[in-house]
């Protein structure tokens, strides 16, 4: 008698468990992830991801969210190096070893093409398809910057551009310079107020954030490097202009004396320390600044469009995207994760805890969004995002921006003239291209 119960109760319970089995295989069927053979969807997994330094709580708190809801898979955050050009060589390094330790990642915005003709991530179409994600509710721009002959290799995680940040309880209303002459006299005027040791504050290293920065100097007097037909015209009497100001700002008794080691972290730092009245950097920098666990000028920061030269302001585009490793060993999680980070409950938990811009347009009229940060929907602020200068877009990028970090890392030490440089990026870039 107890055999017999024993025994009716256990195939109940082979009946209960083959069931289950072959629900969840039937809805992990069908187009993509069949790489997991196996039906893994119970199983413990833990995926690696990979970003930049996070100044912000942005990341943990995306990845608490998700494994919140997905208990099993564990997110293991990898943290990188903050300087784009020093994280882009790590993983091409790890990924021309074809290494599978990381499995998801964020791009930056110059990278998709590169990434995708070399093979290192996996074609996103058939986890899109799969899971009816309508890429038109993202950012076209942002969208097309990671879609390469044809296929989409990441989804966009947010839009940056180049922001005059500055603070207001130093900088009276209505006396936010609107040029960079202005700039030059404001800076100079205001250094030393409330205890600040600097007027201005930008990155001027010799990496990708100097491109951004050129980028920005360069368009706001009506320059280009490459234009749309991608013909290089960077030796041009209006890129000219732009070299001379930013050479002239990046010397300015104003800024710390050793600018040209600053990248966004050493800029941040100090001006979230309270050293200067104005810096120019990324959208992040409101959250971090507005952070009373990091920061001394919470509550007195405003955003502004960045000074104007003689063609208007410019801002430089960037932003990231997250991709798949294409020799991850879980592609399946890796795109759950990735789905999750870049889909609208991700993007909200960046923008709030993060900053940062959303490529979900929808989100900019999302009340917890705009609380957090209400220069979104100022029109200085959708100007420069609608209107941000994209760098030059060839898969050969790497060695674009390198030519433009060296010329202009030289104009600002002096090595060269404005005017040689202009003439030795446009020789070397044609040659780059061809
Ligand atoms: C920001 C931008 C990125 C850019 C980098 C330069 O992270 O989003 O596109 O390349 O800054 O430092």
């Amino acid at each position: 008698m107890r055999n017999v119960k024993w025994t009716s109760l256990f195939s109940l319970m082979l009946v209960f468990v083959l069931v289950l089995a072959a629900c969840s295989s039937d809805s992990e069927s069908g187009e993509g992830g069949n790489e997991d053979e196996k039906n893994d969807s119970e199983e413990q997994v833990t995926i690696v991801y990979a970003r930049g330094m996070d100044a912000t709580k942005a990341t943990d708190k995306i990845i608490e969210a998700f494994e919140e809801k997905h208990p099993n898979i564990n997110v293991e955050f990898r943290e990188m190096p903050s300087d784009s050009g020093a994280q882009h060589d790590a993983y091409v390094t790890s990924l021309n070893g074809k290494s599978s330790e990381i499995d998801v990642m964020d791009l930056d915005v110059v990278w998709p093409a590169e990434f995708a003709q070399a093979g290192y991530v996996m074609a996103l179409d058939r986890f899109i398809q799969k899971d009816g994600i309508e890429l038109s509710e993202y950012n076209e721009g942002a969208v097309s910057a990671a879609n390469f002959n044809g296929k989409q290799w990441a989804m966009p995680k947010f839009i940056d551009a180049g922001m005059l940040f500055y603070r207001t309880d130093i900088v009276e209303e209505g006396n936010v310079p609107k040029t960079w002459d202005e700039l030059l006299t404001k800076a100079g005027e205001l250094q030393g107020e409330k205890n600040t040791k600097f007027g201005y504050l930008m990155q001027a290293k010799q990496y990708e954030g100097l491109v951004t920065n050129a980028v920005e100097y360069i368009a706001s007097y009506g320059g280009q490097i490459v234009d749309e037909n991608g013909e290089v015209v960077v030796n041009s009497p209006e890129a000219i202009k732009g070299i001379k100001k930013m050479v002239e700002v990046a010397n300015a008794g104003f800024v710390p004396e050793n600018i040209t080691t600053f990248t966004e972290p050493e800029s941040h730092t100090s001006f979230i320390e309270g050293e200067s009245p104005f810096i120019r950097n990324w959208p992040y920098q409101y959250a971090l600044a507005n952070d009373k666990e990091q920061s001394e000028i919470v509550g007195n920061v405003g955003v502004a469009p960045l000074p104007e030269g003689d063609a208007g302001s410019a801002a430089a585009l960037g932003g990231w995207m997250s991709a798949i490793n294409a020799y991850s060993e879980h592609p399946k999680e890796a795109w759950e994760f990735l789905k999750f980070m870049t889909g609208p409950e991700g993007q909200k938990i960046s923008a709030i805890h993060g900053g940062l811009a959303p490529t979900i347009p929808s989100l900019f009229d999302d009340e917890e969004v705009l609380e957090a940060n209400p220069f979104f929907k100022e029109e200085g602020f959708v100007n420069a995002l609608d209107n941000a200068v994209s760098r030059p877009v060839v898969p050969n990028y790497p060695e674009i921006s390198e030519i433009i970090q060296i010329e202009i890392s030289k104009a600002i030490t002096g090595k060269v003239t404005a005017e040689e440089a202009a003439q030795n990026m446009q020789t070397k870039i044609e040659e780059a291209m061809q």
